[in-house]
C-alpha cells in the first residue's frame, strides 16, 4: 500500500442511468479505493418531502449517507434549501449542486453548465442558501459553458461563501464530453480559489493520475468518471491496493448488479438498459471492445444478455484502463 498521507482524496462521479444506489453499493464492496460518492442529479423539489426524494436512492437504509453527497440540479436557493433540509433530516452532511450537465435542454434553462454565464444568478441563490444552510454545500461546474474563460468572473463569487469545495471538470459545457479535459486551464485558475478546487476530467489509469498529480501537487481530491466506469479497479490500484483474478471479481460483481436491479424493479428491459450503458464503458477494458459491443449490444432478453456475457469472460481478455483506448483518436470504434 501506498502512503496513505500523500493520497488526495478520490470520488466516484455521478451518472444518470448507471451509477444507482445498488451500483454505489456494490462497487464499494467489490472494488472500493473511493473516499466519496455522489448521487446522479435529482430535480423539481417542488416540496421538502417531494415523491421523487422518498424512494430508494437517497434512504439511509439503503446508502451509506457517511460517504455519499446527494446531488441536486437548480437554479432556485429556496429549492436547494428544500432538497438540503430533506437530506439533513434522514442524516446526509453535504449536498452538491450540479453546475456541469451539458445539455442543451437543460443549458437553456439556465440550470447546470447553462447557469455559468449568468454571476449574479449564481450570487444569487449561494446568498439565499447561506443565509441559513442545514448541511454543507459542494459545487459542481466546468470552466465555462461557451468559453473556458468564464470561470474567471465566478471565481470572486465562489469565494465569498463557505463552500465545502468546488469541483471543476475542466471543460466547457459546449463541449459536453468531447475533446480533452484543459488541465492547463484548471492549473492556471486553481490557486486563485480560498480553497484549492477538486479536479475532474479525463483520468483514465494509474500512469495519467500519477502523472496528473504530479502536476498539482495542492489538489487533495480528483474525481474519477469514466475511468472509473470502464475501469472499477482503478481508484484501489492507484492508492496502491492489487487484486488477483480481476475478470472473476468483475464478472461476480456484475451479476450481483444485474441480479439486485432484477430484484429492485418490475422493468426487466430497463435493467438491462443499464447493464448495457455500463458495457459501453467496461468494453475498453477488454482486448476485443469492438466485437464485444456488437455481442452486448444487441441482446434484448435476459437469456441473450447473460449468454452475451459468458461469451465475453470465456473468449476476452480483460486488460484495464480501458478508456485510454477510447480516448485515442487513432482508435476507431
Ligand atoms: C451519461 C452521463 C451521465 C452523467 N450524469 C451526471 C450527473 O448526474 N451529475 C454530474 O455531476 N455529472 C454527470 N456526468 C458527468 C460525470 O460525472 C463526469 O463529470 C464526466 O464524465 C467527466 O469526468 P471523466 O472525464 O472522468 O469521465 C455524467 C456523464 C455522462 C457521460
Amino acid at each position: 500500500m501506498k502512503d496513505k498521507s500523500l493520497i488526495p482524496q478520490i470520488s466516484l462521479g455521478p451518472f444518470q442511468g448507471i451509477t444507482d444506489h445498488i451500483y454505489r453499493t456494490l462497487f464499494v464492496a467489490y472494488f472500493g479505493g473511493v473516499d466519496k460518492l455522489y448521487t446522479p442529479f435529482f430535480t423539481a423539489i417542488h416540496k421538502t418531502d417531494a415523491k421523487n426524494l422518498q424512494g430508494a436512492e437517497l434512504h439511509p437504509d439503503k446508502n451509506d449517507t457517511s460517504i455519499l453527497v446527494p446531488q441536486i440540479l437548480s437554479n432556485d436557493g429556496a429549492e436547494m434549501l428544500r432538497f438540503a433540509n430533506f437530506c439533513a433530516r434522514i442524516g446526509y452532511k453535504e449536498i452538491n449542486l450540479n453546475m456541469g450537465c451539458p445539455f442543451p435542454r437543460v443549458a437553456r434553462k439556465k440550470r447546470g453548465s447553462g447557469l455559468l454565464p449568468f454571476p449574479d444568478l449564481i450570487d444569487k441563490i449561494l446568498f439565499e442558501y447561506f443565509e441559513n444552510p442545514p448541511i454543507k454545500l459542494s459545487i459542481k461546474c466546468r470552466l465555462g459553458y461557451q468559453e473556458s474563460n468564464e470561470i474567471n468572473e465566478l471565481i470572486p463569487i465562489f469565494n465569498q461563501y463557505p463552500l465545502h469545495e468546488v469541483i471543476i471538470h475542466a471543460r466547457t459545457g459546449k463541449q459536453i464530453y468531447k475533446g480533452i479535459a484543459n488541465q492547463i486551464a484548471f492549473i492556471t485558475i486553481k490557486n486563485q480559489f480560498s480553497k484549492v478546487p477538486a479536479y475532474n476530467g479525463d483520468i483514465f489509469s494509474n500512469e495519467q493520475f500519477n502523472h496528473l498529480q504530479a502536476l498539482m501537487p495542492n489538489v487533495d481530491h480528483f474525481m474519477l468518471g469514466r475511468g472509473l466506469l470502464a475501469d472499477p479497479f482503478l481508484a484501489a490500484e492507484i492508492k496502491g491496493q492489487t487484486f488477483i483474478n480481476k475478470a472473476a471479481i468483475l464478472r461476480e460483481f456484475l451479476e450481483a448488479l444485474f441480479e439486485a436491479r432484477l430484484n429492485e424493479t418490475n422493468y426487466a428491459l430497463t435493467s438491462l438498459g443499464r447493464m448495457k450503458e455500463l458495457w459501453s464503458y467496461l468494453r475498453w477494458s477488454f482486448d476485443d471492445p469492438v466485437n464485444i459491443w456488437r455481442l452486448i449490444r444487441k441482446t434484448n432478453t435476459l437469456e441473450t444478455y447473460k449468454n452475451a456475457v459468458s461469451k465475453v469472460f470465456a473468449e476476452s481478455e480483460w486488460k484495464g484502463a480501458g478508456f485510454t483506448q477510447k480516448s485515442n483518436p487513432d482508435y476507431i470504434s
